[in-house]
């Protein structure tokens, strides 16, 4: 049952209770509410990591100068409320602007105690025309780092450079907590998700959707080899030109984390862009990164995923990441370490500095070598013991955002093909290609009964494996670690009528068009 707080002391004793009592690790995903998907995957992701999570509701007027939306900005407290209890959120902290001591606007930051962020940070992108804007949200957001104290804080990427000024806030402060970048989550047409998008007409809505093609056309460009700014920048504004309702006010290419202005990416860049659709001002942006491309492949149980994966990472010199052998391995080291499977603590501390190291095989129907801390363990994390145990472990939590940390670390690299349920949704959002391999669940039954047959096993009816791999779907789909769902920019293949061959090909023909 979620609690709503309106008052910092009524938040900070509710927050006592869980630090100090039962030792509970605290998410925080601040907002300022008008909750959309976007704000949903930040708290789906906070659920995931932490035992208890609050979700700041406050439109802080600080971060609002006087001819900005303040007044019109969209509350709506009960529905937010009612999104919170659903997801599972345990605390809202929903102050008035007295208690925060945030009154007024941007100008009110002349009379109250506030944090600065560096100038150089400030006056990039959207700091040149929201004078006070990073003042003001770092004040906020410090202020709720302190009154919270949250282990781990959740942040959009949308705002991107949001999220570069509190990186280097909580370094430069010392504050105690670790800040998540969640991928942007956008609509079918591919329109960021965002609270201002509810002022948009419907023919706003569509010109709106140009501004994300407009990135895409220069992220197409770049893979073609274009790492000049002006170039890429060009393409956007040629793009968007003949849109009659977006109105660019910067399109421009920065460093991510430092938002100085790029000539040319030598590693990675921020393309980013602010646009007024009518009178609505909206801001997007694309990571540009030098890498080989990283190819996501996500889909249900049974549609042939691995043998397509393992295809295709040999053929084109992929390296093939088994996050299956990951868990295996970690299961493994459990075992041999003499920890119960369901103590969870104490294997979030075995794991904490472990070394794991996934090698092509040399064929493509041998498995992928692994070594933990300097062992190689290829065969013994293939054994039925560790097999009995695997599931276990890759629920606990710790260990998944573990894994996906190790996984997201090596896919900086790139060069590499992962399958999975959520690998082109939550481990790799930005992969260069995604593919949703899927077929119908009679297919997957007819073929799931043929490999029986060929086993010897006939105790078993079509119909009943199609009522299993149709429960298995919806849990999937449904459980809170990882669910299986499809992702907005991946290619669907539906397999029902292609043999495994014409799959890999298609595969390869879309890993060469990128
Ligand atoms: O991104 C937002 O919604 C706000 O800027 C934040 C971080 C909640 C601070 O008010």
């Amino acid at each position: 049952m979620v609690l709503l707080c309106k008052t910092i002391n009524e938040l900070r004793s509710q927050i006592a209770i869980h630090r100090y009592q039962h030792q509970h690790q605290i998410g925080l995903v601040p907002t300022m509410g008008a909750l959309h998907q976007g704000h949903l995957s930040l708290i789906e992701q906070a659920i995931a990591d932490n035992d208890i999570v609050v979700v700041s509701v406050f439109v802080n007027p600080l971060q609002f100068a006087p001819q900005e939306d303040l007044a019109n900005y969209p509350r709506q407290l009960e529905q937010d409320l009612q999104i919170c209890q659903e997801l599972g959120v345990d605390l809202i902290f929903a102050p008035s602007p007295q208690e925060m001591n945030s009154g007024g606007d941007t100008e009110a930051l002349n009379s109250t105690t506030a944090v600065i962020p560096p100038q150089n940070m400030t006056q990039a992108l959207c700091g040149k025309y929201r004078p006070g804007h990073f003042t003001g949200v770092a004040t906020i957001v410090t202020k709720l780092f302190n009154i919270i104290q949250p282990d781990k804080a959740y942040f959009g990427q949308k705002d991107a450079q949001q999220l570069a000024i509190i990186r280097r806030l909580i370094q430069d402060l010392h504050i105690p907590v670790e800040i998540i970048g969640c991928p942007i989550v956008r609509e079918a047409s591919g329109l960021a998700l965002s609270s201002r998008n509810q002022y948009l007409k419907p023919i706003e809505r569509e010109e709106a959707a140009r501004i994300y093609s407009s990135l895409q056309k220069a992220k197409a460009a770049f893979y073609r080899g274009e790492l000049k700014a002006i170039a890429l920048i060009n393409l956007v504004k040629q793009e968007l030109s003949s849109v009659e309702r977006v109105k660019i006010q910067y399109v421009d290419l920065i460093d991510p984390v430092n938002l100085q202005s790029l000539n040319q990416i030598e590693q990675q860049g921020l393309l980013a862009i602010a646009a007024y659709v009518g009178s609505t001002r909206l801001i997007d942006n694309i990571v540009l990164q030098k890498r080989q491309p990283i190819i996501a492949i996500d889909g249900p149980a049974g549609a042939g995923k691995s043998t397509v994966t393992r295809h295709v990472a040999h053929q084109l010199g992929l390296l093939y990441l088994d996050t299956g052998a990951m868990y295996r391995a970690v299961t493994w080291l459990v075992m041999q370490s003499k920890i119960a499977i369901n103590d969870e603590p104490a294997i979030a501390l075995l794991i904490q500095d472990i070394s794991l190291k996934l090698t092509s095989p040399n064929a493509v129907n041998l498995p992928t070598v692994v070594h933990i801390d300097g062992q190689e363990v290829t065969n013994a994390i293939r054994t039925p013991e560790v097999t009995a145990n695997v599931s276990a472990i890759a629920a606990q939590s710790k260990v998944r955002t573990k894994l996906v940390e190790m996984q997201q670390q090596w896919g900086k690299a790139g060069g590499l093909i992962a399958e999975g349920r959520d690998i082109g949704t939550s481990v790799f959002p930005d992969a260069e290609l995604k593919i949703f391999l899927t077929a119908t669940v009679a297919e997957r039954a007819k073929r799931r009964w043929q490999d029986l047959q060929n086993q010897g096993r006939d105790d078993i009816s079509i119909e009943q494996l199609a009522l299993n791999i149709q429960q298995r779907d919806e849990q999937d789909s449904n459980r809170a670690i990882a669910p299986l769902k499809k992702a907005d920019d991946a290619v669907e293949l539906i397999t029902d009528n292609l043999t495994i061959e014409e799959v890999i090909e298609k595969i390869i023909e879309l890993y060469n068009q990128i």
